[in-house]
């Protein structure tokens, strides 16, 4: 059995769809939790204020360690908070799951920006709310620490009518390969999930076929345990299906000084996307290669 004993463990959005359960698995397997939760509904219409309580009630009651907080990822101040309360329950922090969120569908041409705002406040600054109070802190921790951001299939391939909600999505993910590269000499691991499971937030769409967030919740478990090493990856997983996820650029067209003409000439190459090129899930190519190593910011930055 994978045990988190000694562990301490954050979830935000803890109180219910897959939250909850993760909640639930990590502290069966041992962890103390935090579980923190506005108990908000994802449309806003109905608020439970204890909502985080009642999962951390839920854990005690099976004999587990948690405490309950009700604070918002959304802004800078409540996400140190909720590592604060973690830190000073149990003075470390190991594993943060963010995990809270909202849906605000609306197509692009009717988006209102306080729609927009709703959601990458909740997802997108959230996740940095949280993430660097407990990336400082774990950065302090021999052992560093694991850090999970709830990313979605729409931030990559895109839903109708889902314009911010895949802007957060797909910026989260990208800010989560950022914290592994800079965490990686701190051990601490980073990685993005893009589940699916049946939830308030996520209605059952085939009722034949139901994703309960459990399925879920092993999964993360297994990719926070201690002796996983998995880092800066994109996974997605549900109903007990779990793979990697990757990004891939084509070989592409080169020609130094290449005129639009040129570019417009050799389309094909510009648009190719050769599959076999995609050996370790994230086949760059030679040209973002160079990109990416090119960083001239010192690490201490
Ligand atoms: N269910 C899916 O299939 C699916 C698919 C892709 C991504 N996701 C993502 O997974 C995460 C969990 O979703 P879920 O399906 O369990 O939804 P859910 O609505 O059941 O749970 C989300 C929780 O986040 C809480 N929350 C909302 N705003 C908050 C805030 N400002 N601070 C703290 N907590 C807040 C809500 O009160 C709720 O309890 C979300 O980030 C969601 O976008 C879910």
């Amino acid at each position: 059995m994978l045990r988190f004993d000694g562990d301490v463990v954050v979830v935000t959005g803890g109180a219910n769809g897959l939250g909850r359960a993760y909640a639930l698995e990590f502290a069966r397997r041992g962890a103390a939790v935090l579980v923190n939760d506005v108990g908000s509904a994802h449309s806003d219409l109905a608020v439970e204020p204890a909502a985080a309580q009642r999962v951390a009630d839920e854990i005690i009651a099976a004999g587990g360690v948690a405490a309950a907080n009700d604070l918002s990822v959304t802004s800078f101040e409540g996400g140190q908070a909720i590592v604060a309360d973690a830190l000073d329950r149990w003075g470390r922090i190991d594993v943060l799951i963010h995990s809270a969120g909202v849906m605000r569908d609306r197509t692009l041409a009717r988006l209102d920006p306080s729609e927009l705002h709703a959601v990458l406040d909740v997802h997108l600054s959230g996740g940095f709310h949280v993430g660097q109070p407990a990336f400082r802190a774990m950065k302090e921790q021999p052992t560093g620490g694991r850090i999970v951001m709830t990313s979605s299939t729409s931030g990559f391939f895109g839903v109708f009518g889902q314009a911010a909600y895949a802007a957060a999505k797909g910026a989260l993910a990208g800010m989560t390969r950022v914290i592994a590269l800079e965490g990686a000499r701190y051990s601490i691991r980073a990685n993005a999930l893009v589940p699916v499971a049946t939830t308030r937030l996520s209605p059952d769409r085939d009722p034949l076929s139901p994703r309960p967030p459990e399925d879920v919740a092993q999964f993360v478990v297994a990719l926070c345990h201690r002796d996983c090493a998995a880092t800066g990856m994109v996974f997605a997983a549900g109903g007990g299906w779990a793979g990697r996820m990757g990004v891939a650029v084509g070989q592409g067209f080169a020609q130094p000084g290449a005129a639009a003409e040129d570019v417009a000439a050799n389309w094909d190459r510009v648009t190719a996307l050769d599959f076999d090129e995609m050996a370790d899930g994230f086949a760059i190519g030679p040209f973002i290669d160079a990109q990416l190593s090119d960083s001239t910011i010192a690490p201490d930055v």
